[in-house]
């Protein structure tokens, strides 16, 4: 039982065994923690359970957790590779009592451990505790029955474990196994106590305080234990080498390098198989726990491990990138313990080949800057600040690579004159800025961006974390604190909120404190990587410098994802059925419903909206993984991914795929839908529920617009136009598979019904009352026939062809009818044949009658026209008037 594997199997059993429950690791970046970049510590997932902040359903627990200590107060970075100890990445095995044990249990469990499980010798082992720890001094006595010059009393710091400045903390214990005097050094609180010979393995924390701010400190609830073993260091011990990277675990990764760049270390170049090795752990467990390379925050410590680890790789010779092929040796070691690993492997992979690649781009030409630069500098010399500056900004050589670089020539990097060219280089990004027509709002978002960097956003992972208050702004200007009441914009270090950008829109919900709330209505991506939480305060006063909770509104973050997925599954959708000239022209992507404008030239007909709409809902049921990768531009268009056309983008962009292509090329695609999107997704296709309801209209030349709808809305839509069917259905007392037949027959009878009525009233009104002449209504007026009528039920529409029918049945005369309305206004038609428009006008002969009715003018051709008045009533007169006329 020595292997690295073994090691931490044997020491979670062990606790497991004695009443602790197996919690497992915590990702990297720290979700409750917003003053730490990485999890640096088995208690860091555990901190608000010392506080009593947070209840959980055990009061023992053991882990074996991720560490990285690279970037921000553990900064291990420069050592590593050089030292036999020093990593970025590495395992934390620590057993944790909130409130149940103390001092006394966790001697004896660790004792028992040491001793009986691990087999170390009791006689080699010595433990240090804080000065005036006479409880524990007196326990290591009783229980382990070491003599007092094996317990050495510690006064500083070194025996009080702080997590950080502020946090849960207490005086320590800790554990060292004399390795022998082959080795250099002294033990612990002597002179040379920093030699090989004393190793420390194991730190017992007994948590008996919390740090509220510098100064002040206040006791925990119960006392707690937190415990600390380096995994390394303890497999260096039992397999009795003095490096940690000669353990089982270092040596597949180191030989893996050696297979990849043709040959193994010599002393002179063992550092680079060490770094390599190293980092390598580092960037791939960084980047299964969502952290991708960048230029800022977590992401760019990501990336100065990676170049750092490349530059290595190209000391050692090798010609192409190297990193990528190390991933599946890492696997093998540890994804049975860690399957974040075996799932992100593709990932890890591609984002490894990336940044090497990218990275080798400049790397040659940029090292013999460096070499040329440094030609003539000697041992203790200073290498220009400026030189470095240029290598850092156009080669992208971080700081400290350019520093490890020289380091091994003893020659440092000259801070000052760094910092002073990278302050101008801002400064003329400010200018440029402000010479490119910059408002006045814009100008305090550009301003904090610039004072407080890029908002880390953790939204990708997590809907929940902390964040520190870095700013608050009211009125467009920056203030201390926002009242009860006031309305107002907060800037966060970290955030799970989204904000608004490619067409999504930004997140609510809330964030809070010990008092104090916040209502989140809006969050917005300002200048670049500034996320501005727009809101009020509900209770309390809100100040900078404040921890938050933060809170997404879960519900309407999971609505917008399964929207935005949708969009993408509808735009691949649009493209098969229509035709490639379907490019994305704009989206909406709210909690309610999405929208997606497109290229097309005409309306889409209903069976093509369906055959979208079934197609998409294919890949909702193929419920398959949706991946996210971050590519080169250009890799990420050779890849097929759809780009929004004209939309600038940066070198490197987040690529997502989503859909399990069938049948030929099913292969070598990312995925049915593949795009450039920086929005947030749902998991799984499936999550997605169901896609409906989707219409078209056209918004602009040759620009369509559908609308559609997932999950809940979908159902309550689809829903809702069912209840709407069943009702319809009811109403027409017919099952609702023969409602649509019904419909038809009813219109259809409905038609003829309407006919034989229109038939029936014209028949009423010429062969009714109101006559001016013998039976048939005709007289003769001179030697012309007249027909004039005042008639009934008719409707003004009707009249021109009542009196085309009137012209037929006298033959050759004039035709007048007069219809009156219900509100008693007077219509009338005048028709005169063919054979008498020489003599008789009907427009004349209308204008007669319409004066009658007390209206004036009136209008058409000599054969038939008509005209109106207000004065109905006056009807009989009317006709009179025309037969005077036609006897004139
Ligand atoms: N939290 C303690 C440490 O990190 C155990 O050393």
């Amino acid at each position: 039982m020595s292997g690295v594997n073994d090691i931490r199997t044997a020491f979670l059993d062990f606790f497991r065994k004695n009443g602790h429950e197996i919690v497992p690791s915590s990702p990297l970046v720290p979700r409750n923690d917003p003053t730490l970049m990485f999890t640096n510590a088995g208690m860091v997932q555990f901190k608000n359970v010392f506080t009593g902040l947070e209840k959980r359903p055990y009061t023992q627990a053991v882990t074996a957790q991720k560490c990285v200590r690279a970037g921000g107060k553990h900064n291990d970075l420069d050592n590593v590779g050089y030292t036999a100890r020093h990593h970025t990445f590495f395992e934390m095995l620590g057993n944790f009592s909130f409130g149940d044990y103390f001092k006394d249990r966790a001697i004896e469990l660790a004792w028992t451990l040491v001793t009986k499980e691990y087999g170390l010798p009791k006689d080699k082992l010595l433990v240090t505790v804080y000065a005036d720890d006479d409880q524990a001094h007196g326990l290591w006595k009783k229980i382990a029955g070491l003599p007092d010059e094996r317990i050495i009393r510690i006064a500083t710091s070194d025996n009080f474990w702080q997590m950080g400045d502020t946090g849960p903390c207490g005086p320590c214990s800790e554990i060292f196994i004399d390795q022998g005097p082959a080795l250099q050094g002294g033990p612990p609180g002597s002179p040379d106590e920093d030699g090989d010979r004393f190793l420390e393995f194991w730190n017992l924390v007994f948590m008996q305080f919390e740090q509220i701010e510098p100064g002040m400190r206040q006791a925990l609830p119960r006392p707690s234990i937190d415990t600390g073993m380096g995994l390394e260091r303890m497999a260096a011990i039992m397999q009795g080498v003095h490096a940690n990277y000669d353990t089982d675990l270092f040596r597949a990764l180191i030989d893996a390098v050696s297979h990849a760049v043709g040959r193994g270390p010599t002393e002179l170049t063992r550092a680079s198989y060490r770094v390599i090795a190293d980092h390598l752990r580092a960037s791939s467990f960084l980047v299964a726990d969502g952290v991708l390379p960048s230029n800022e925050g977590r992401g760019y410590v990501l990336r100065r491990i990676m170049r750092r680890a490349m530059r290595h790789a190209e000391l050692l010779g090798a010609k192409d990138p190297l990193m990528w092929k190390l991933v599946p040796a890492l696997t093998r070691e540890m994804g049975q313990a860690y399957s974040e690993l075996v799932r992100a492997e593709p990932l890890i992979t591609e984002t490894l080949r990336l940044e090497e690649t990218r990275f080798r781009a400049t790397l040659v030409k940029g090292l013999s800057i460096l070499d040329e630069a440094s030609k003539s500098l000697q041992k203790g010399d200073m290498f220009d600040g400026e030189t470095a500056f240029t290598l850092y900004d156009t080669y992208g050589f971080p700081l400290d690579l350019t520093q490890d670089a020289l380091k091994s020539r003893g020659i440092g990097v000259d801070l000052a004159s760094f910092s002073d060219a990278m302050e101008r280089q801002r400064e003329k990004a400010r200018a440029a800025r402000f010479s490119s027509g910059e408002t006045a709002t814009e100008a305090i978002w550009f301003a904090l961006r610039e004072k407080l960097g890029a908002t880390e956003f953790l939204g990708y992972e997590t809907e929940t974390a902390e964040g520190v208050v870095t700013a608050l702004v009211h009125d467009g200007k920056e203030v201390a604190e926002l009242k009860t009441g006031e309305t107002g914009s907060v800037i966060v270090n970290q955030t799970p909120f989204y904000g608004e950008s490619g067409g999504q829109v930004g997140d609510t919900g809330v964030m809070t404190a010990d008092g104090v709330r916040f209502c989140v209505t809006d969050t917005q991506k300002e200048a670049g990587g500034l996320f501005v939480h727009h809101g009020k305060v509900e209770t309390g006063t809100l100040k900078v410098g404040a921890a938050l909770a933060l809170d997404v509104d879960h519900q309407r973050r999971s609505a917008i994802r399964q929207n935005h997925s949708a969009t993408h599954l509808l735009h691949e959708a649009l493209r098969q059925v229509l035709g490639d000239h379907v490019a994305q022209k704009g989206s909406l992507v709210s909690p309610d419903r999405l929208r997606f404008d497109f290229s097309h030239p005409k309306p889409i007909s209903v069976e093509e909206l369906e055959k979208v709409e079934d197609l998409a809902n294919e890949y909702v049921l193929q419920n398959s993984a949706v991946t996210t990768r971050l590519m080169g531009i250009d890799d990420a268009r050779a890849s097929g991914a759809r780009a929004l056309f004209g939309e600038k983008y940066g070198d490197e962009v987040r690529v997502v795929a989503m859909g399990e292509r069938v049948g030929e090329g099913a292969g070598n695609t990312l995925g049915w839908s593949i795009e450039l999107c920086g929005g947030t997704h749902v998991k799984r296709t499936g999550d997605i529920g169901l896609i409906a309801g989707i219409s078209d209209a056209g918004v602009a030349a040759g620009v369509r617009r559908i609308e559609a709808f997932t999950g809940r809305a979908a159902r309550k839509l689809l829903n809702q136009q069912a209840g709407l069917a069943r009702t319809a259905a009811a109403e027409m007392k017919a099952p609702l598979d023969d409602l649509p037949a019904r419909l038809g027959t009813l219109m259809e009878e409905r038609k003829k019904l309407e006919r034989d009525l229109t038939d029936a009233r014209k028949k009423l009104a010429m062969g009714g009352g109101g006559k001016s002449g013998g039976d048939d209504g005709i007289r003769t007026v001179g030697d012309v026939k007249f027909l004039g009528r005042a008639v009934t039920g008719v409707e003004i529409k009707d009249l021109k062809s009542l009196a085309d029918e009137g012209k037929k049945q006298v033959g050759s005369g004039v035709v007048a009818l007069v219809a009156t309305s219900a509100d008693g206004k007077g219509s009338i038609v005048i028709g005169v044949t063919a054979d008498l428009v020489g003599r008789f006008s009907a427009v004349d002969l209308v204008r007669k009658a319409s004066e009658v009715l007390g209206g004036k003018g009136g209008g058409g051709k000599p054969d038939m026209a008509q005209a109106g008045g207000p004065d109905g009533s006056k009807a009989d007169a009317a006709l009179e008037a025309v037969a005077v006329a036609l006897a004139g």
